[in-house]
C-alpha cells in the first residue's frame, strides 16, 4: 500500500473510459462471467468411457497440465495486481480483478473434468514434463516473486513475458490447440468443448491485457524495455517448446489422435511472432498510441478462435 496517498484518481479525474484496460474490463463483464459449475459434463462422462486407454491417458495428461497451470497463475498473478494498486493504476487493477476471478474460474473447471468425467485420483503429477516443470515450479513463480520488491519497468516487463507470452500465449494456446483437434475432429466431449472455448475466450484478454503493458513499457521507457522482452523470451521460448515434445514423446511413434509435436509448435509459434511484432512497434509510438489505440486490441479476437489457416516460422534467433 502507498503509504503517502493523497488523493485518488476517480475523485480527481474520474476514470479514463478509453484506456485499453478499461475496453477490457468491459468485455470481462459481459464474456467473462459464466459459470464452470453450470457446464454439463454428462455426455463427456459416457464418451470418456469409449477412449482408448492411450486416448484418455493423452487427454489426462493434457488437462493434468492445464490444471496445474491454471493454479499457479492463480497463485502468482497477486503480485501484478499489487504493483498496479501501488502505482495508482485504477483501470489496470480493475481489469486484473476479472483476470484473477477467471483464472479461479479455470482451476474449478479442469478440476470439474479432472473428477465427473475422467474419474482421476490421486497425484497426477507424473504428466508434468521437465520443461513444464522448470516454467511453473520456477521461472514462473520467481519472476512474479520478484515484482514484490522491484517493480521496476524491467522487471515488470521480464514478469509479463513469462506469465502472458510464454505461459498464456504459447503453453496455453498449444493446449487449445491440442483439445480442439482432439475434441472437435472427433465429436467427443461436448462438455468439454464448451468449457475449453470460454477458457479461450477469457485467456484471449489476459494476453491482449499482455501485449498493452509490455507495449506501454516499451513507449514509455524505450531501448533497455525491448532488449530486457527479447532476451526473456530468448530465455523461455526454447522452454515451451521443449513442454510440447516432452509431452508427446512417451507415446512415441503412436500418439493417440494421430496429433504431432510439429502441429502444436507451429501454432504456439505464430501467435508468439504476431504478439512480438505488436510489441515491437511500440518503440516507435507514443504512450497515447498504446493507451488509446487499437494497437493492443487486436490480440483479443472476440471470439478466441485461434487462426489455423497459415504455418509459421520461428522468429529469427529463437529456433530450437
Ligand atoms: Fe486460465
Ligand atoms: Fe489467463
Amino acid at each position: 500500500m502507498n503509504p503517502h496517498r493523497t488523493t485518488f484518481t476517480t475523485t480527481r479525474t474520474g476514470l479514463d473510459r478509453g484506456l485499453y484496460p478499461m475496453r477490457l474490463w468491459q468485455k470481462a463483464k459481459r464474456l467473462g462471467t459464466w459459470d464452470p459449475a453450470a457446464i454439463d459434463f454428462t455426455a463427456d462422462a459416457g464418451d470418456w468411457k469409449g477412449l482408448t486407454e492411450p486416448e484418455q491417458d493423452l487427454l489426462l495428461r493434457l488437462t493434468a497440465q492445464f490444471q496445474g497451470g491454471e493454479e499457479s497463475v492463480t497463485y502468482d498473478l497477486l503480485p501484478l495486481l499489487q504493483v498496479m494498486a501501488e502505482a495508482g493504476r485504477i483501470e489496470e487493477e480493475m481489469f486484473l480483478t476479472s483476470y484473477l476471478w477467471e483464472e479461479a474460474k479455470h482451476v474449478e473447471g479442469f478440476g470439474r473434468f479432472l473428477r465427473d468425467v475422467a474419474g482421476a485420483e490421486g497425484d497426477l503429477d507424473h504428466y508434468f514434463t521437465d520443461a513444464y516443470r522448470h516454467i511453473f515450479f520456477e521461472a514462473l513463480p520467481s519472476a512474479m516473486d520478484r515484482l514484490r520488491s522491484d517493480a521496476s519497468p524491467t522487471v515488470l516487463a521480464e514478469a509479463a513475458v513469462t506469465y502472458q507470452m510464454i505461459v498464456e500465449g504459447v503453453l496455453a494456446e498449444t493446449g487449445y490447440e491440442a483439445y480442439y483437434t482432439v475434441l472437435e475432429a472427433n465429436d467427443i466431449l461436448p462438455g468439454m468443448q464448451t468449457f475449453v472455448r470460454n477458457v479461450q475466450r477469457d485467456e484471449a484478454r489476459h494476453v491482449g491485457y499482455g501485449v498493452f503493458l509490455l507495449a506501454r513499457l516499451v513507449a514509455e521507457h524505450g531501448d533497455p524495455v525491448w532488449d530486457a522482452i527479447d532476451a526473456r523470451m530468448n530465455q523461455l521460448l526454447p522452454f515451451a517448446l521443449q513442454h510440447i515434445e516432452q509431452t508427446l514423446a512417451p507415446y512415441e511413434d503412436e500418439v493417440p489422435f494421430g496429433i504431432t509435436a510439429e502441429d502444436f509448435i507451429e501454432v504456439g509459434i505464430k501467435q508468439f511472432e504476431n504478439r512480438f511484432s505488436r510489441i515491437e512497434r511500440a518503440r516507435s509510438q507514443s504512450l497515447d498510441d498504446v493507451y488509446y489505440g487499437h494497437q493492443a486490441s487486436a490480440s483479443e479476437p472476440e471470439a478466441g478462435t485461434p487462426d489455423r489457416t497459415s504455418p509459421a516460422q520461428p522468429p529469427p534467433g529463437l529456433r530450437t
